[in-house]
């Protein structure tokens, strides 16, 4: 079994508002994205030549890298055009208004 650590990283309201947000935990940067009431967080730099899929554009479940448009599901991680480019993901718990990161 493995053991998370969580940490606050945002607040829903901040989330509500923007929609994303960048943050960096544990020397990753992870952008949390807020789609339909609930919080996903994935890792932010793209495998395939480091774009930074904090600037992406939504498309429904997917963010779009900005450096070459690969696809990426904010749920799962998995790259649409690549799956061996596939994202990491992080567990997100709610206390309240607290958004927080599983590691
Ligand atoms: S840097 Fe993301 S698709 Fe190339």
């Amino acid at each position: 079994m493995i053991f998370l650590d969580f940490f606050e990283v945002a607040n829903l309201d901040e989330l509500r508002d923007n929609k994303r947000k960048l943050v960096t935990l544990d020397k990753n940067q992870i952008v949390l994205f807020y789609l339909n009431g609930k919080v996903y967080a994935m890792n932010s730099i793209c495998p395939h030549s480091s774009g930074d899929l904090s600037q992406g554009e939504l498309d429904d479940q997917e963010v779009i890298c900005p450096g070459h448009q690969y696809m990426f599901n904010i749920k799962t991680g998995v790259c649409l055009n690549h799956p061996g480019y596939s994202l990491r993901t992080y567990k997100v718990k709610i206390d309240g208004e607290k958004v927080l990161v599983g590691i």
